[in-house]
């Protein structure tokens, strides 16, 4: 028997961290697995991925429930038919209810595309362009119930060039996001770390937590 912890994953589209979950989660050595992905949508790119890869897939169309209390209680039975332990948001693209977001208090994490708590919500990568921001990221979160809020487990810091455009600073960013993600799960299944106050504290005094990427120098 592995002490592997089992990770459920919510999609709604392309999945490109959710690939960079599943190639590390592939490691055996690597602290999480990969129970189920699942999408609210059925046309979710991500899902074909995780089907080649072997891993169960499940869609629950929000379209199909009349709440979102109706909608977040077939979500948690699904995780819970897959023996879910923590779950991973990537690109998930539905609000939650308060009473899915305490079931699954410290144990679900989300990634934003930005240096939060810096543009919370949609369209991070134009608005830090408008702005002449000159550095840019991504954050892994643990969930709360205000959007992109709570606290913090990894950031990237990414430059922002003279010459970006929306695209190309997302592309940078999603590139960060694609090497943090992995190393939040793993922090989180690993029980590295424990939640004071909205603080996230290394459970091995020697280790620096939140993850900052790169190291902070300045
Ligand atoms: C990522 O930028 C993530 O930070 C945000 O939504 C996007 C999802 O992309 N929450 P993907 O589906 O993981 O490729």
């Amino acid at each position: 028997m592995s002490g592997r912890r089992k990770v459920g994953i919510l999609i709604s589209g392309r999945g490109s961290n959710m690939q960079a979950l599943i190639k590390a989660a592939e490691d055996p050595a690597y602290a999480a697995e990969i129970a189920v992905v699942i999408s609210n949508r059925a046309d979710a790119n991500g899902l074909e991925f995780a089907k080649a890869r072997g891993i169960a897939t499940e869609v629950t169309d929000h379209k199909a429930y009349a709440s979102r209390e109706a909608f977040d209680a077939a979500l948690d039975q699904a995780l819970k038919r897959h023996g879910v332990e923590f779950v991973a948001c990537a690109g998930f693209m539905r609000i939650m209810t308060d009473g899915f977001v305490k079931a699954w208090r410290d144990r679900m994490i989300n990634i934003h595309p930005s240096l939060l708590p810096a543009y919370k919500g949609l369209h991070t990568h134009e608005r830090a362009l408008a702005d002449g921001a000159r550095r840019h990221g991504c954050t892994v979160h643990l969930v709360r119930s205000d959007v992109d809020s709570g606290p913090i487990i990894a950031q990237a810091r990414v430059p922002v060039l003279k010459t970006d455009t929306p695209e190309t600073l997302a592309a940078r960013v999603l590139d960060a996001e694609h090497k943090i993600y992995p190393k939040a799960l793993a922090l989180l299944a690993s029980g590295a770390f424990r939640v004071e106050g909205e603080k996230i504290v290394p459970v091995s005094p020697g280790a620096s937590l939140p993850i900052v990427v790169p190291a902070l120098k300045d």
